[in-house]
């Protein structure tokens, strides 16, 4: 079988992908010739990326603005994506927020925020995406992270977000899987320049601490994870489905106390 990673005239919708990583994804699709749909809240960062899409290589991009916690605006923004693309290929779901936070001290407000952003998210995208995936062929791949299998401090709230990511992931991969879509969830390591990053080092010496724990010894880059969907969602990874897929240099195998522990020492130590 002749095995190619083009991805010419693919229709790949990336949601949340108007920075950081999602982005990098996005572009990635781009250059590799897909026409790439984006969507996150804001319009301007919407515009910004549709343009910078345009000029990777993908001269059909589109992109919508919603917020993924609100289901009828997921609903309606997939349709529009789907009139001006057609059948989904690949969709990435990737809209995040987080914060660091001790859950005695954050309200239930700010627990629930993540939670419907990053979980009922996600099941928004999957929900909304349904009827315009290809069926069979389509790959979806969530965005994950490593806080929903490894307990952190002050990430609670998104821990218990991304552990439901990674289910509905499992469960998808066998309620879909006859239809002959894929979906997997990759979790990035720590990636340079991203609000993620910015949000999570409790300082500099924290950050370089986390770099120096990486078994490859450097950061990684948004084309790491972008690399590891171009493979998920090629032929190369036909029989692949339900798997969580770590892209972190080895990071994780050292457990969650690399940056978890800096958080809950900072935040602690702003209340002393
Ligand atoms: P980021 O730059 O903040 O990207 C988040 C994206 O989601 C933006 O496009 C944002 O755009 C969109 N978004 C946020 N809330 C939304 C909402 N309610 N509705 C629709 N879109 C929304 O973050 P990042 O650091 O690159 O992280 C990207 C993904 O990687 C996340 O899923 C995160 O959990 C995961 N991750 C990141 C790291 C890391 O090293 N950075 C490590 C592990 C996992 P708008 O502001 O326009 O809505
Ligand atoms: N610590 C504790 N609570 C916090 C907080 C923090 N640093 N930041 C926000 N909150 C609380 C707010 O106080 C509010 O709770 P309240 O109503 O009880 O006061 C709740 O969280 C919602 O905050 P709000 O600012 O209204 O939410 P929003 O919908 O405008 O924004 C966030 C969502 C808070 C997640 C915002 O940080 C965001 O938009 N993030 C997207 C980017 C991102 O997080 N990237 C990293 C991805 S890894």
């Amino acid at each position: 079988m002749a095995v190619t990673l083009d991805f010419k005239d693919k229709v790949v919708v990336v949601v949340g992908g108007t920075s950081g990583i999602n982005r990098g994804i996005a572009e990635r699709f781009a250059a590799q010739g897909a026409c790439v749909a984006v969507a996150s809240r804001s319009q301007d960062k919407v515009d910004d990326t549709v343009a910078s899409l345009k000029s990777a290589g993908a001269p059909k991009a589109v992109g919508q603005a919603f917020d993924v916690r609100d289901p009828d605006a997921v609903a309606a923004g997939l349709k529009v994506f789907h009139e001006q693309l057609g059948d989904f290929d690949i969709l990435v779901s990737g809209a995040a927020g987080n914060f660091p936070a001790l859950i005695s001290d954050m309200s239930v407000n700010a627990f629930r925020t993540v939670v419907e952003i990053d979980l009922m998210g996600t099941i928004h995208v999957m929900k909304g995406a349904y009827p315009y995936l290809k069926k069979p062929g389509s790959s979806i791949i969530n965005i994950s992270a490593p806080q929903g299998y490894q307990a952190s401090e002050a990430q609670g709230h998104v821990g218990a977000a991304k552990a439901g990511v990674d289910q509905i992931t499992r469960v998808l991969a066998l309620e879909w899987g006859g239809e002959g879509i894929r979906i997997n969830s990759v979790v990035p390591g720590f990636i340079a320049d991203t609000e993620g990053v910015k949000r999570l080092s409790a300082s500099e010496d924290s950050l370089n601490e986390t770099i120096d724990y990486t078994p490859l010894n450097r950061i990684g880059e948004k084309n790491d994870v972008a690399n590891m969907c171009l493979m998920l969602s090629s032929e190369l990874s036909s029989y692949v489905t339900g798997q969580v897929i770590e892209v972190d240099g080895g990071l994780y195998l050292r457990g969650s106390s690399v940056f978890g522990k800096a958080l809950g020492d900072m935040l602690r130590s702003q209340k002393a």
